[in-house]
């Protein structure tokens, strides 16, 4: 098949040059996101891959339609950023990456925990310059605290065992966990979970429900001094109270690798730019905020699944045989 591919970065065609020479579907490589000023670029493609932050809204679906489109692949899980009732009533299939590797994203989450615990990132600064003094470097003992998550599906299930395994008391939120989830971590409502995390990790979707689930009012309810931990979808998280609780001490930490507005800035390198988003900018004058550019599914596994996984979904399409992982609109809150 002809494949768009937009949002491309450098290590993403070494991945899709590996997998497709089995598949053998025509690849073109494009570098700009997709919105309303570039859906154009995929004129007489028949299917258009995307990631985290292009935009298939109802009107580039149009536009994309009128291009030939009858399928696009997301090559990653999340699928918040296309409209699903649109997309099925033009008649535009959606698949996306299921699972890839939902222990890097899990592992990423224990990196932010780890970092912003023992502060590795000032002491390494420190070292290089001389500087040995311990000030300000205490960070606590992870064994007994309670690690709330919100969500255990794939990669909340890993991160769960993994916290458990450093001794943490591990508690969920999730309305609609698996039976083993059930069996083996105590599940509680929202609000008990604030109540008690002393770090509290987001492993949902973004859906209506989840969109600002961190609120201001959640935040005054948390225990002082929390640890906040988001690697699931940047929404979730009211940043504006995100930072009213860092500056009361509320919040005692915040670990982001995702960020409400970062479709302006992840991804590319910014370095000789003036950064206009004067909110993302004041969380990074906090020396107990971490951030990160959406790299929690970063790794050389994670990148070589979901190449083959997207190229299977393409050719599962256009063979008919084999399995597409598709979206359909009744999976969004569940997914
Ligand atoms: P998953 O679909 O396996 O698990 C999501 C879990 O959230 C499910 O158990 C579901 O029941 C639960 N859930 C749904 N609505 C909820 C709600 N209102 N409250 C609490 N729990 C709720 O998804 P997976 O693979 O574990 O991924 C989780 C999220 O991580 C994705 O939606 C995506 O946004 C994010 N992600 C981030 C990456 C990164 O690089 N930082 C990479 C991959 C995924």
């Amino acid at each position: 098949m002809k494949l768009a591919m937009f949002s491309t970065k450098p290590y993403d065609q070494v991945s899709f040059n590996n997998a497709n020479a089995v598949h053998g579907h025509h690849i073109s490589y494009i570098e700009a996101p997709l919105n309303q000023h570039t859906a154009a670029l995929a004129s007489g493609f028949e299917a258009v891959c995307i990631f985290v932050n292009d935009h298939a809204d109802k009107g580039v679906l149009e536009i994309l339609k009128r291009s030939g489109c009858e399928l696009i692949v997301l090559r990653c899980a999340g699928f918040n950023n296309v409209d699903l009732t649109a997309a099925q009533a033009l008649g535009i299939r959606v698949a996306r990456v299921p699972a890839y590797s939902p222990n890097a994203v899990a592992e990423h989450a224990l990196a932010l925990i780890l970092t912003l615990n023992r502060k590795t990132h000032r002491a390494y600064n420190r070292v290089r310059e001389g500087n040995f003094a311990l000030d300000g470097l205490m960070g606590f003992d992870l064994i007994g605290k309670t690690v709330g998550l919100v969500g255990a599906g794939k990669i909340g299930e890993i991160f769960a065992k993994v916290m458990q395994a450093l001794g943490c008391d591990v508690i969920i939120h999730d309305p609609y966990a698996s039976a083993d989830i059930a069996k083996h971590y105590e599940l509680v409502s929202f609000d008990t979970l604030v109540e008690r995390a002393d770090i509290l990790s987001l492993h949902c979707p973004l859906t209506p429900q989840t969109h600002h689930l961190i609120s201001r009012s959640v935040l005054q309810r948390c225990k002082p001094g929390m640890m906040l931990i988001n690697t699931s979808r940047g929404k979730i998280v009211d940043t504006k109270a995100a930072i009213e609780a860092l500056k009361n001490g509320q919040l005692g930490a915040l670990g982001l690798d995702v960020y409400e507005e970062e479709g302006d800035l992840f991804f590319a390198d910014l370095s000789n730019q003036v950064i206009q988003d004067d909110t993302f900018m004041r969380l990074l004058t906090f020396p107990n905020v971490l951030i990160t550019g959406h790299q929690g599914f970063f790794t050389r596994e994670a990148l070589a699944n979901i190449a083959e996984t997207t190229l299977n979904n393409v050719t599962a399409h256009s063979s008919g045989e084999g399995e597409c992982f598709d979206v359909v609109p009744d999976k969004v809150i569940a997914s």
